[in-house]
């Protein structure tokens, strides 16, 4: 290489980089876009309710600047109905050009999604929905809400190991009620009980009444229920009017029925029932005590399941931002929020590398009376559980 060469060679190298800085610099000066799709409205309003308020307490207390980059929050209402989803989805890549898709109220509304977030390489942060396929429906996919096999199992292992023979399953009639009905069986039987009967519900204006009276029916020693977050107070003010909580049947669930958002309400027809999931306002932790503080300040209700994965998908998401320094780039973001570990307000959470879906732990918890409200209180854990669903 002559020198005039080398020098040409080093020039260009320099323009190069210069352009490239100045790119940067130009992208950082664009907002940091993330697009929440969650129902606002409908049969699911309190899940949009519940982690708008989590995202805008995000933002209050971390600010809306990462690594230099302005972030931006877009929040759309689509009701809980999927083709909605899918066009909002849409317009947000297309037209907003937004860097992270995020939300996602129900199973049908991120499946409906996962298509776009794999064309467009968007990263798509799934804060809600836990049917234990979605994450495997885009290599996009992260999630920080939850599965139903994961919640699930531990109930299932409790309930055997207290004396709980005969179990009657009650669901949702769609993918986290089937898989919820599916791992409480198969976990159940492994440790020598017996479901003898699984009745399911419509997802859609449910009247509980008639799958309340087969329950009856059947007298099981124990009813396990999943319904999703807002069915829960409906349910448990029906199995109360129907005398079942005298019946000698019991109730145990995930926590998806023995909601937060709910659960003061539901009067005495809930104490005492065993439930197992990842999050309860009353987990003792001081980060925790915060979230719950800081949260019940801002809004006039108390934050639930749905509220903390929000948090944590904007906590997953301002990591990213910061390890990509503001360049953002959805391949470069998704590496970013793979293997993510830190302390939430549920406990400590992992984003397995592999699956992009949450580890956690799970707490057995059973409802009581505290300073006179009713909470879900805490009194057993399985830690770091994976999906069950994907270990098999
Ligand atoms: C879901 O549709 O995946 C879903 C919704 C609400 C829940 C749990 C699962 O509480």
């Amino acid at each position: 290489m002559d020198r005039r060469h080398a020098l040409r060679t080093t020039l260009t190298a320099l323009g190069v980089a210069a352009a490239l800085t100045a790119t940067a610099q130009a992208q950082n000066t664009t907002p940091f876009k993330i697009g929440f799709i969650l129902p606002m409205t409908g049969q699911s309003a309190s899940t949009g309710k519940q982690i708008e308020a989590a995202v805008k307490l995000w933002q209050a207390q971390n600010g809306t600047t990462v690594a230099g980059r302005k972030v931006e929050v877009i929040l759309k209402d689509d009701a809980g109905v999927a083709d909605t989803t899918r066009r909002i989805a849409q317009e947000m890549v297309v037209n907003d050009k937004v860097d992270v898709l995020a939300g996602f109220g129900l199973t049908p509304l991120a499946l409906a999604t996962a298509p776009i977030a794999t064309q467009s390489k968007t990263p798509m942060v799934v804060t809600a929905a836990a049917t234990s396929i979605i994450t495997a429906q885009s290599p996009y996919i992260v999630r920080t809400s939850f599965t139903l096999p994961q919640a699930t199992v531990p109930i299932a292992d409790w309930a055997a190991k207290n004396g709980i023979k005969k179990v009657v399953t009650f669901v949702a009639d769609y993918g986290p009620g089937l898989d919820a009905e599916k791992f409480f069986k198969s976990q159940f039987q492994l440790n020598g009980g017996q479901v003898i009967g699984e009745i399911r519900s419509p997802l859609r204006s449910p009247d509980f009444a008639p799958f309340l009276q087969k329950v009856a029916d059947l007298k099981p020693d124990a009813v396990f229920c999943f319904l999703p977050s807002g069915q829960g107070a409906a349910f448990m003010k029906q199995f109360g009017e129907r005398g079942l909580d005298k019946s000698g049947i019991k109730l145990i669930a995930t926590g998806d029925v023995t909601d937060d958002d709910q659960l003061n309400d539901m009067g005495d027809v809930a104490l005492g029932v065993v439930n197992s999931h990842h999050y309860s306002a009353a987990h003792p932790s001081a980060t925790n005590k915060k979230f719950v503080q800081a949260f019940e300040a801002a809004n006039k209700f108390r934050p639930n399941f749905m509220a903390v994965a929000g948090y944590d998908g904007m906590h997953v998401i301002y990591n990213a931002i910061a390890a990509t320094k503001g360049a953002g780039g959805g391949d470069a973001l998704l590496a970013a929020m793979k293997g993510q570990i830190f302390e939430s307000p549920r406990g400590p959470i992992l984003i397995d590398a592999q699956t992009r879906d949450i580890v956690q732990d799970i707490y057995i918890r059973k409802v009581e009376r505290v300073n006179g409200q009713l909470y879900n209180v805490e009194f057993d854990v399985q830690k770091a559980v994976k999906d069950p669903a994907k270990t098999k």
